[in-house]
């Protein structure tokens, strides 16, 4: 919730000064990903929008009210106008979606944030379709790669690796088996 109350207050800041490396880290991902529905849990100011605009619907989830509504300022532009983009105030730990529901989660540099790692990656994988994809990454200094594949408690196949995306990151990409 601290870490949450920071992006509430950093939410102008954080698009300009984050929105090229993060857009970066999007790109990485995105060609691994599942046509059809997607949620993007941390979805921040919606840097990854114009990736993610051919997944559609689109769901944001974020814990900071302040980021979602720089998001929802990017989806009135003309090119989301045909694209069903919903915004949620929630959080990783206790996402507001069916079992089984998507084919698609992303979660970009969020996970070393979550206030509690092992529910929140456990409610990503809960909202997933059986062989439906997760793409996580987080921040390599905080999460290192090792780590976030521990951390993870499913039977999954690993379908892509990254380390220092964006010089950064560690991530991954893994399908629910
Ligand atoms: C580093 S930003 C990344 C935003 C976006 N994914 C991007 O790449 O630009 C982290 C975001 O995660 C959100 N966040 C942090 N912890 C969260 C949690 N437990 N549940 C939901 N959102 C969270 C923050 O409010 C912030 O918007």
């Amino acid at each position: 919730m601290h870490k949450i109350r920071l992006y509430n207050e950093s939410a102008p800041t954080y698009h300009l000064r984050y929105r090229q490396i993060q857009r970066i880290k999007y790109q990485a991902i995105t060609p691994f990903l599942i046509e059809g529905p997607i949620i993007d849990v941390g979805i921040g100011t919606g840097i990854g929008l114009p990736s993610l605009i051919k997944f559609s619907p689109i769901v944001g989830v974020d814990g900071a009210v302040e980021m979602l509504r720089f998001a929802a300022e990017q989806i009135k532009e003309e090119k989301y106008k045909h694209r069903i983009v919903s915004l949620v105030c929630a959080v990783a730990e206790a996402l507001p979606f069916r079992d089984h529901s998507v084919p698609t989660v992303v979660s970009i540099t969020v996970i070393q944030n979550f206030t509690d790692i092992n529910q929140g990656l456990a409610e990503l994988i809960r909202v997933l379709q059986k062989e439906g994809r997760c793409a996580i990454t987080s921040l390599s200094k905080t999460l290192p790669l090792d780590e976030l594949e521990s951390t993870i408690k499913a039977d999954v196949a690993l379908i892509s690796q990254f380390e220092k995306l964006a010089d950064e990151d560690d991530g991954l990409v893994f399908q629910l088996i």
